[in-house]
């Protein structure tokens, strides 16, 4: 028997101060798409900024239904949206942040294992790492330098391929 530790390594700012004029635009997007989200049931506003390798930044939030599995998260509105309309370029970073009962969410929030699931399969298909940036109130970030860091033991096409002619 065998035991192995996972590690993951996360940045934390307690200010916008060291980020780039780029980086901080994809934080204001992400932050100005939490007020357009359609979260009747919840409330609870997620907006996603994702930045392309072209410079590109699209949006994305969370868009419930009154069925409420036929909902999607914002990371994925906003994934799914990039991919459509710019299949061939690669997703360099993404935003993500919540407005929850009037104001920013305090806590650091984490894309759900689904989303982080879509992130990994463009983190695959273009070979390069996506940044994370989890934005909480007041300038706080958490930066992650790979979707692989947040989901171990992640689902890519390389074990579909590996089970061939198993
Ligand atoms: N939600 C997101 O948009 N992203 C996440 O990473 C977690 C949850 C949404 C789904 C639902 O509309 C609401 O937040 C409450 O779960």
């Amino acid at each position: 028997m065998k035991k192995i530790k996972l590690e993951t390594t996360v940045t934390l700012y307690e200010n916008y101060s060291s980020f780039s004029e780029t980086e901080k635009l994809l934080f204001t997007k992400a932050k100005a798409a939490c007020h357009s989200a359609y979260a009747p049931y919840s409330k609870f506003y997620v907006g996603a900024a994702v930045l392309l390798e072209n410079g590109v930044i699209l949006q994305g939030n969370n868009q419930e239904n009154a069925a409420y599995p036929s909902g999607l998260c914002a990371e994925r509105v906003a994934l799914f949206y990039a991919s459509a309309t710019y299949p061939n370029i690669a997703v360099q970073a993404i935003a993500v942040t919540v407005f929850y009962n009037g104001k920013d969410l305090e806590d650091i929030v984490s894309p759900c294992g689904a989303c982080r699931q879509v992130m990994a399969e463009y983190e695959h298909k273009s070979g390069k790492p996506i940044t994370l940036y989890l934005l909480s109130a007041n300038q706080q970030v958490c930066r992650i330098d790979s979707v692989k860091d947040t989901l171990p033991f992640l689902f890519t096409a390389d074990i579909l391929k590996a089970s061939e002619g198993n």
